[in-house]
């Protein structure tokens, strides 16, 4: 009888570590960090823009983590030629060293095993990335703005850094790194690492990144690129032609780092720079550390989009610093980015702009939520067998920012506040799961008060589908005028010429244009078309949701625009929902295969595979 109950005792025990295990595991890596872990990653690349490879030496300083000294080291790697493999017990010298490649799967890759001896330094891999890496993008001369030149850049998140560098790529991994890089001597090298703006082009560059950091976040770009200072720790990259207008649109950056130091604690990287990206770029930004990569598309002419570097500004606290261990946990990066987003948004640009983007936010989340499937309407979403980028939604980054939201609710912002400069503090330099978050939280925010703890409704958070009915729901006066006008726009009761645009700000006409219904007439198109020419807006934002409606109501003037938008730029998160408007409609089919078969070369393989699938591009010739 005891003996069962111990039997059972001990099934439950030994299920529930399995569970807890389960839930701590990162199923997008094969590395084996438990046995074996990387601590610092030297490169050595040969970027060659005839063959369209990195060529690289890749040393890799590791430590062996458990007793286990017959431990090899697994590595991931997808689309690498393995040319050597070696080790080293002191560091110096390198003995060959046996290895093999796993099976490919087409999610992850293949691993790479190097055997190792027992006593054990370094190993050093010789490599070529293939010619379809993942994180790649060979630009020819004629897809950069200066026409002259090639570009190369990377974009490792989530599990690409794997494409252009064996190493362990798992966000639970961190490293420092160092790394020589060769060009055509034209050409200038930048790299998420310490960068010398007065570097000469000598096409022989040298980094080094003394913060440890995880492998998604290791990033390279090559080209025309010119700079020029913003403030005393920040400015802007990109080519020459461009960086003048992007000094300008970020003039207020170094004001945005002290309003977040000050909130949050001290910046810890050295400097803030940002790259303004080709228009290929397949996101808005991209939290590459020391150097945000952004895309030109944020560049309205106004500062009206400039959320988004406020945006990966904040990722230096929450994702560069406190990195999220597993993608399952991605929202810990993404809605505490958009919290503090929006805390750097209302104190540099003002309270009602601040507020205004949340309500944008909660709106496009309300709508996503009515498409998604329950289980990925959870923050803590489960990502195994697929893609990271499936977990690319509003969910982790909306209600994320509501669920701490809603905790300034409960706390106060002061309490709130006291709380996430600690937590930044406390697990700085470390990736960490939403278990370990959700424990420090109830140590440091919720022990002491069961009735607020309660009202937090953490577990409700994190794991319910949906939105808790007590959810946070921002209001913005300007966006409830413009809500009215669309609402009475729509019913025929205010024409485009009543309309009271002129002090409209772009973030009242995202609302106004998300707020129409999909039943205009085409004689109300053409009437708005008319009075703001919206087909030939230059706010990219505004831009797409105007021909986001122009393809739903057949509002034929805008084809053109549609097609040159979907060329002319490559931005995931612009070309996916149009693609699948377009694909709503037999003609519209044959239209989007139309101009993806143009556009699709000048993409990123990241958007490529994502819109090969919305289209059903058939990729054997
Ligand atoms: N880190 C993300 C981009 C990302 C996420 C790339 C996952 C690959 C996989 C970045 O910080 C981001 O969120 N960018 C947004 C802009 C932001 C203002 C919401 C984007 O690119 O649209
Ligand atoms: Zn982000």
């Amino acid at each position: 009888m005891n003996r069962i109950v111990v039997a059972i005792g001990y099934f439950i025990l030994m299920t529930s570590d399995l569970a807890a295990a389960e839930l701590e595991r990162d199923f997008h890596s094969f590395a084996n960090p438990e046995h074996v872990r990387v601590r610092h990653v030297d490169l050595d690349l040969q970027v060659d823009f005839d063959k369209r490879i990195i060529k690289g030496e890749a040393t890799l300083r590791i430590e062996r983590t458990s007793a286990d000294r017959r431990q090899d080291l697994v590595l991931d790697t997808r689309g690498l030629t393995i040319r050597s493999a070696s080790s080293s017990a002191e560091g110096e010298e390198f003995l060959k060293a046996d290895f093999t490649l796993g099976d490919h799967d087409p999610i992850l890759g293949r691993a790479l095993t190097i055997r190792l001896p027992e006593k054990v330094k370094a190993v050093r891999v010789q490599y070529e990335t293939g010619p379809n890496s993942a994180a790649l993008q060979w630009l020819t001369p004629s897809q950069t703005a200066g026409k002259k030149l090639p570009y190369l850049f990377t974009q490792s998140q989530a599990i690409d850094a794997r494409s252009w560098i064996p190493l362990q790529d798992s966000p639970g991994v961190r490293v420092t790194y160092s790394a020589r890089v060769r060009t055509p001597k034209e050409l200038l090298a930048v790299m998420s690492a310490g960068n010398d703006a007065l570097a000469k082009r000598t096409g022989d560059y040298r980094f080094e990144m003394k913060q440890a950091i995880p492998a998604y976040l290791i990033a390279l770009a090559v080209g025309d690129l010119e700079f020029r200072k913003i403030g005393p720790r920040t400015g802007v990259y990109s080519e020459p032609s461009v960086v003048v207008k992007a000094a300008r649109e970020f003039a207020e950056l170094e004001e945005m780092v002290r309003a977040c130091e000050k909130l949050y604690g001290p910046y810890c990287w050295e400097r803030y720079d940002v790259l303004v990206m080709p228009p290929s770029f397949p996101f808005g930004g991209m939290e590459n550390p020391r150097l945000t990569f952004a895309s030109p598309t944020v560049l309205a002419g106004d500062k009206s989009l400039v959320s988004l570097l406020a945006h990966e500004l904040a990722h230096s606290w929450s994702g560069n610093l406190v990195s999220n261990a597993t993608w399952r946990d991605f929202w810990l990066n993404e809605g505490f980015t958009v919290y503090l987003e929006r805390r750097i948004m209302e104190s540099v640009y003002g309270k009602a702009r601040a507020e205004a983007e949340a309500v944008l936010g909660r709106r496009s989340l309300e709508r996503e939520l009515a498409e998604l499937p329950k289980a990925d309407q959870v923050l803590h979403i489960d990502l195994k067998g697929r893609q990271p980028v499936d977990g690319l939604t509003d969910v982790p980054y909306e209600k994320g920012a509501l669920f701490l939201r809603h905790l300034e609710t409960v706390y106060g912002r002061e309490k709130l506040d006291a709380f996430l400069k600690n937590y930044f503090n406390h697990f700085a330099f470390q990736s960490i799961t939403t278990a370990q978050f959700a424990a420090y939280l109830d140590e440091h925010l919720l022990k002491g008060d069961e009735e607020k703890a309660r009202k937090a409704k953490v577990d409700e958070w994190l794991n319910q589908p949906g939105l808790p009915g007590d959810a946070p729901n921002p209001s913005a006066a300007s966006l409830e005028t413009a809500e009215k006008n669309a609402r009475e726009f729509a019913v025929g009761k205010v024409e485009s010429a009543d309309l009271p645009v002129k002090e409209w700000t772009p973030q009242q006409w995202l609302h106004f244009l998300n707020s129409l219904p999909n039943t205009l007439t085409r004689a109300q198109m053409t009437d708005l078309d008319d009075h703001f020419s919206l087909t030939k807006s230059g706010n990219s934002e505004v831009l797409f949701q105007w021909l986001l409606l122009s393809i739903r109501h057949g509002h034929a003037p805008a084809n053109e625009r549609v097609e040159t938008f979907l060329t002319e730029q490559g931005r995931r998160k612009f070309l996916k929902p149009l693609y699948e408007e377009l694909m709503k409609t037999e003609a519209g089919k044959e239209r989007a295969r139309a101009i993806y078969r143009t556009a699709r070369p000048s993409y990123h393989p990241v958007s490529v595979e994502t819109i090969d699938a919305v289209v059903g591009w058939d990729k054997k010739p």
